[in-house]
């Protein structure tokens, strides 16, 4: 057996959740496991991950073992694996930098983040817990808008000696300047915001391009999302939204083979429903033109529990990144990035990116 791939999550929410229950879940099931993308990737299976720390700020999941604390409120996914004992790595009080913004401190605390009262590990502090834990990979599980809170842990992660895997739509693997300093530090960046297995940026492009295919015009279309966890209630404060808008239109954009004009296209996340909790549902619809400009248009609707469709990303991009790293590839590392994110360092069509992604792993 090889070694584990020891790997530390800064934000224990929701998808964290998933995560960690995937990882026990799939030990036990092995091959049985159920909704597995790649059971196996280059040579490695999800149970090769093994969660080593985790780093939060609120007080339900500071100072608790990360099994205990992903089952704490405000997490509210489903859960579809409780034996979680093996699941003992400390859950860190990290600084709440922009994580936590004016807006969700004045929210009920049962569905927001309460920020707890011990005081925050430094930086210097941060980086010692993952050499500590030995860690090799860091995941990024952050609410949307921390762009201060994503940058101050990919540092760390570069003094650490650790790949990153960034979940959120905070741009690093896509930013030139991000993928210079992880090629220097010879370190794999893998990213920027997950593609969903099953989500609506993926449906949504596989449209558009079989729109494309067939010849027919696509006029305009939009992607109304709903849901009810934090990361929706957090995503009501629009001035946070910029990139998470700018990682989903541009993944449609980029499946078209003509770009729409800005007012023709909107997507993005569009109220939060309580009753929702994890639940999201996507309201698709597409208007074009087929022969001789006759009209058509398709209008469906997706429902997905939201976190274990990113964390079935996670477990793939994690071990993408002890793949890298065998390989000595360092920098963003494109052929990993392409199918399991929304704004990877370069888009290509998602068949492409399959292939790609199965070279890569030495899986072809
Ligand atoms: N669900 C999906 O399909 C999907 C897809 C792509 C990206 N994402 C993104 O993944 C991220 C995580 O989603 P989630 O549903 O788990 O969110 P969540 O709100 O459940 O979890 C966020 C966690 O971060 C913690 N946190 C806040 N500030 C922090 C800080 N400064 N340091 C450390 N921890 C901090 C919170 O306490 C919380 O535990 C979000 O940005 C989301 O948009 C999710």
């Amino acid at each position: 057996m090889r070694a584990p791939i020891r790997t530390a999550i800064a934000g224990v929410g929701n998808c964290a959740s998933s995560l960690v229950q995937a990882i026990s879940y799939c030990r036990v099931q092995g091959d049985a496991a159920v909704g597995v993308s790649f059971p196996t990737l280059g040579g490695y299976t999800p149970q090769d991950i093994e969660i080593v720390a985790g780093f939060d700020v609120d007080s339900r999941k500071v100072h608790r073992r990360i099994g205990e604390a992903v089952m704490a409120a405000p997490n509210c996914t489903q859960v579809f694996w409780d034996k979680l004992e093996d699941q003992t790595a400390p859950v860190h009080r990290g600084p709440d930098l922009d994580g936590v913004s004016a807006f969700m401190r004045n929210q009920p605390p049962e569905i927001s983040f309460v920020p707890s009262e011990h005081p925050a590990l430094s930086a210097d502090q941060i980086v010692d817990e993952l050499k500590k834990a030995e860690a090799e990979v860091l995941l990024i599980f952050l609410p949307v808008g921390s762009t201060r809170a994503v940058e101050f842990y990919a540092e760390c992660a570069l003094r650490a000696g650790c790949a990153l895997v960034n979940g959120i739509p905070v741009f690093l693997a896509s930013n030139p300047g991000w993928a210079k300093k992880f090629a220097d530090a010879g370190l794999p960046l893998i990213g920027d915001d997950f593609k969903a297995q099953f989500g609506a940026t993926v449906v949504h492009r596989t449209l558009a391009h079989l729109a494309d295919l067939r010849g027919v015009k696509v006029d305009r279309t939009y992607q109304l999302n709903v849901g009810g966890n934090t990361d929706f209630m957090n995503m009501m404060d629009m001035d946070r939204l910029v990139m998470k808008r700018e990682s989903k239109t541009e993944a449609v954009q980029t499946a078209m083979d003509n770009r729409l004009g800005d007012s023709d296209i909107r997507i993005g996340p569009s109220d939060y429903v309580p009753w929702l909790h994890d639940r999201k549902v996507a309201y698709i619809r597409l208007e074009g033109q087929l022969l001789g400009g006759a009209r058509t248009s398709i209008e469906m609707r997706l429902e997905v529990e939201d976190s274990p469709n990113a964390a079935a990303m996670a477990i793939t991009a994690i071990r993408c990144a002890r793949i890298a790293r065998e390989k000595g590839m360092s920098g963003a590392i494109h052929d990993a990035s392409a199918f399991l994110f929304k704004h990877p360092p370069e888009q290509v069509d998602d068949p492409e990116a399959y292939d790609r992604l199965l070279a890569f792993a030495g899986d072809a």
